[in-house]
């Protein structure tokens, strides 16, 4: 019997949604992702930690699965990345990738190498990435730039896709002084060397968080080859990502500027996502006045 796309059968710990319409979909890969940025179409990415939420957003449409570490504020009430481990990264990236596989999805899986898995020096961080990307991850993703060039270099000529991460990076808040604006003044100028040179090593992807519209959207021009995917960064990037919980209104603190919660006016959280990809595809999200810093 030739059945690709049965329905899923209910199960009493929660039932992952059918294949449908996933099957006539082409699995999200780097030249499906540069051909998209090539027409000016917005890449989706949202964080997930687990098999059923990966699903529904795979369901929803969503391009891009960050396993990001804020799972540790999320997922484990810590209250910063700092402390997350490379194990728990791994659990979370295998559970992510089992909910993909079960209902034949396509997204691109991106795996954070977390804090304290990648700074001693490169074999570490091939180290680190090689367990991610066993769990099944596409890509991973560290923070940082200057030092971080020769890392990325290292990894993507041993055939591992690397996303960059600028701005807020969030595993060295205490150095950064908290959750600031960065790339103001002055340090614009950095940041755009600093990208230059990871897209120059190779970096295919790089998440702006928290710098001024002015300069995610100069970045973007400058990087034909990096797809910058901005949270916190304005409408001018290739692409946009959100922590799920905080664009599904359950974030119990106070939300970020940049968040918009997208249970409103939907029913589901499939909904809720669709809505975010359609809201990023057509350019009503993010809205520079509200979700942005102009300086
Ligand atoms: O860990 C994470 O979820 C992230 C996003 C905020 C981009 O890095």
């Amino acid at each position: 019997m030739s059945d690709n796309n049965p329905p899923a059968s209910a199960t009493p710990y929660g039932t992952l949604p059918s294949a449908s319409p996933m099957p006539q979909r082409r699995p999200i890969s780097l030249p499906r992702l540069q051909e998209m940025r090539e027409r000016g179409e917005k890449i989706t990415m949202l964080t997930a930690y687990d098999a059923t939420f990966a699903a529904v957003a795979d369901a929803a449409g969503v391009e891009c699965i960050l396993v990001g570490d804020s799972l540790g504020m999320v997922c484990q009430g810590l209250s910063s990345t700092v402390e997350v481990t490379l194990e728990t990264m791994r659990y979370h990236t295998e559970s992510v990738v089992r909910g993909l596989r079960r209902v034949q999805g396509t997204a691109w899986v991106i795996a954070d190498l977390p804090f304290g898995s990648y700074q001693e020096s490169k074999e570490q961080a091939l180290r680190s990435a090689t367990v991610l990307m066993q769990a099944g991850a596409h890509m991973v993703k560290l923070e940082g730039g200057g030092w971080t060039a020769d890392t990325v270099r290292f990894l993507v000529e041993r055939g591992i896709p690397v996303c960059a991460h600028l701005g807020l990076t969030p595993q060295t808040v205490h150095a950064l002084g908290g959750y600031r604006v960065q790339g103001r003044g002055e340090q614009a100028d950095t940041l755009v060397r600093q990208a230059l040179e990871l897209q120059d090593a190779g970096a295919t992807m790089l998440v702006l968080e928290m710098v001024p519209v002015g300069l995610s959207a100069r970045l973007t021009q400058q990087l034909p080859l990096c797809h910058t995917i901005g949270i916190g960064a304005g409408k001018g990037t290739a692409g946009q990502v959100l922590v799920m919980h905080d664009m599904l209104g359950i974030n119990l603190g106070k939300n970020p500027k940049f968040v918009r919660n997208f249970m409103d006016g939907n029913t589901s959280v499939r909904d809720a996502m669709a809505a975010y990809v359609k809201a990023v595809k057509d350019g009503s999200f993010p809205d520079d006045n509200l979700h942005a810093w102009k300086e």
